[in-house]
Parts: structure tokens; sequence; C-alpha cells
């Protein structure tokens, strides 16, 4: 059954599909600016990280396919210093995207991804309990596509047409052992580190590759907790609220999963800025609801 199809069955209006239909017509022209986009872009972005082409082109290739669209209302970007709002008549979707996750991965060749999340009501700033649709695309030895909605997470294939087939519907989270700790150890604070220790002492795998997309891909088929902590000298951590945590908590969630910031479920934040970053567990639920019970005794 083609994504399309999937969607059709499940009830999803014919805006929604045209607007994924219009997300991943993109994925090839992404998947084409590859060769020569891990050269450095000479520009940097709201967070000081210096943008790579690659960065950049899959921005602009998304971005003008929405303003093409007529379908969005608001978009957010990772590459965008703030909302941009399209003056389409007709438009009324919000959409959040980090256009190119793990860029720091594109010169060793490793799974990077595209992370999408989308607001029916049209306000991505509107917190994120109105995500109605998230997913990400892992660009790796196959493009697969992660989708939830409703109350479903499903995986797709890229095929050699460029439609995405389903592969699983259905998918729960797991519990598991894979552990994917980011952050500088030496920053990490001491509740954090009885974290960590404690998962290690269970027999916890480290499975880390840089790259959130792929790192929770693992999570979601082999259960486990990715973590991106407050640092000692980053109170939020370096995830982005709006960007990366907050589709990959919607989705975690619809598989059975969880995702909180230590103390507070994420899906409960109200962005009060677009660069907002946010602290991160997220995986098994039993192994999150633990690691919130041990950090709350600090
Ligand atoms: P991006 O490439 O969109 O800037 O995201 C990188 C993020 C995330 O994908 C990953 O989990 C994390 O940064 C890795 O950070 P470290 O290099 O500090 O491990
Ligand atoms: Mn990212
Ligand atoms: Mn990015």
């Amino acid at each position: 059954m083609t994504l399309d199809s999937y969607l059709e069955k499940n009830g999803y209006s014919q805006d929604l599909r045209d607007l994924i239909q219009v997300i991943t017509a993109q994925v090839q022209p992404i998947k084409d600016e590859f060769l020569g986009g891990e050269e450095k872009a000479g520009t940097y972005n709201i967070y000081g990280e210096e943008q790579i082409k690659l960065d950049k082109r899959a921005n602009e290739i998304l971005l003008e396919a929405f303003r093409n669209s007529n379908l969005v209302k608001q978009v957010a970007s990772e590459e965008e210093n703030e909302v941009i709002h399209l003056n389409s008549k007709k438009g009324h979707f919000g959409v959040t995207m980090d256009p190119l996750d793990g860029s720091s991965l594109i010169p060793t060749n490793l799974t990077v991804g595209i992370i999408i999340s989308i607001y029916k009501n049209g306000e991505v700033m509107s917190g994120l309990k109105n995500i109605t649709q998230a997913f990400y695309i892992l660009l790796g030895p196959l493009t697969v596509m992660v989708f939830a909605g409703k109350n479903e997470v499903a995986e797709f294939l890229y095929n050699k047409e460029g439609i995405f087939d389903l592969v699983k519907e259905g998918i729960i989270l797991p519990e598991g052992k894979i552990y994917s700790p980011g952050g500088l150890k030496n920053k990490w604070t001491d509740a954090h580190r009885d974290v960590i220790r404690t998962l290690q002492e269970n027999g916890f795998k480290l499975r880390y590759s840089g790259s959130f997309t792929p790192d929770f891909h693992q999570i979601l088929n082999y259960g486990g907790v990715f973590t991106y902590p407050a640092l000692t000298d980053k109170p939020y951590g370096k995830l982005r609220v709006l960007f990366e945590v907050g589709p990959m908590a919607f989705i975690a969630e619809k598989a059975g999963g969880a995702a909180i910031d230590g103390k507070s479920r994420i899906l409960d934040i109200i962005p009060t800025k677009v660069d907002q970053r946010t602290p991160v567990y997220i995986g098994s639920k039993e192994v999150v609801l633990k690691i919130k019970e041990k950090l709350s005794l600090k």
C-alpha cells in the first residue's frame, strides 16, 4: 500500500494528503544535493552553527515547495530566524522542519534525516499539544519514513519509483536496553551522571551516532532511551523544541513511548521563542518513567 492510500484509508483529509505529497516530492531533489552538499556554506544559523550547503539547500527546497503549495499558513525552520507567514489565501497548515538533521555526519556519509511536524490549527507557536501529525524521513542506506498521526505510527520505504510504500503499521516502541547519551560527559550534572550509571549497571548497550533521527529510530525499533540532557553550561541542553524534540515526542507517544525534559512531559511545552531548546529523555515508557522518578529524588 502506498503512503497516500494509507492516509486515505485512515481518513486523513485531501489537504493533508496533498501536503504530505508536497513534502515527499522534495525527497529526491534533496537527495540530489548530497554530492558536494557537505561543503561549508560560509553562513551561520540562529544557533551560531556553521551551515553546510545541504542545510541551506534542503531548507530552500522545502520552503519553496510550501510557498507554491497554497496549503501552508506558517512555516518554522531550524535554518530560519523567525516563523515565516505565507500569504496564501487557502493555506491553513502550520509546519515545522529540521530540513537536515545530523548535518555533521554528511562528510562521513552516515545516516541523516528530515524532521517535520504539522499543526492543523496553522499556529506553530501554539504549543506542542497542537501537533496533529509528525514524521521523519531517514536518509540512509534505505530511505524510510516514520509517520505518526491520530493514534498510530507506521513506517514506509521509498521505492525505485520515488513512492513511499507501507512496511509496518501499528508500531509499538518496545521496552529495551539501548541508550543514546548526548552531551559532553564532563558537562553532565551529577543527577544525569547517576541516571547513565544506572543504565550501564542494568546492561544497557551504547548506540550514539550524532544524528537524532537515526538514533531515535534505533530506540523506536529496539527500545531504550535517547537523551540530550541539561548540561552544566547549557541548562536547556542542545536540541530544539519545535524542530527536533517536539515532533519526536509526538511520534514516541503515539507508539506508546514517553518523552520528558527530566521533570515534565515534552508535549506540554508551549514555546515562547522559535529557537527554544530543551533537555530530553525519550524512549521506552518504563525506562523514561524510571528516569523521571530518579531525577525527581535529586
Ligand atoms: P542538526 O544537524 O540539525 O544541527 O542537529 C544535530 C543535533 C542532533 O541531530 C544530534 O542528536 C545532536 O545535535 C548531536 O549533537 P552532539 O554533536 O553534541 O553529539
Ligand atoms: Mn537537528
Ligand atoms: Mn538541522
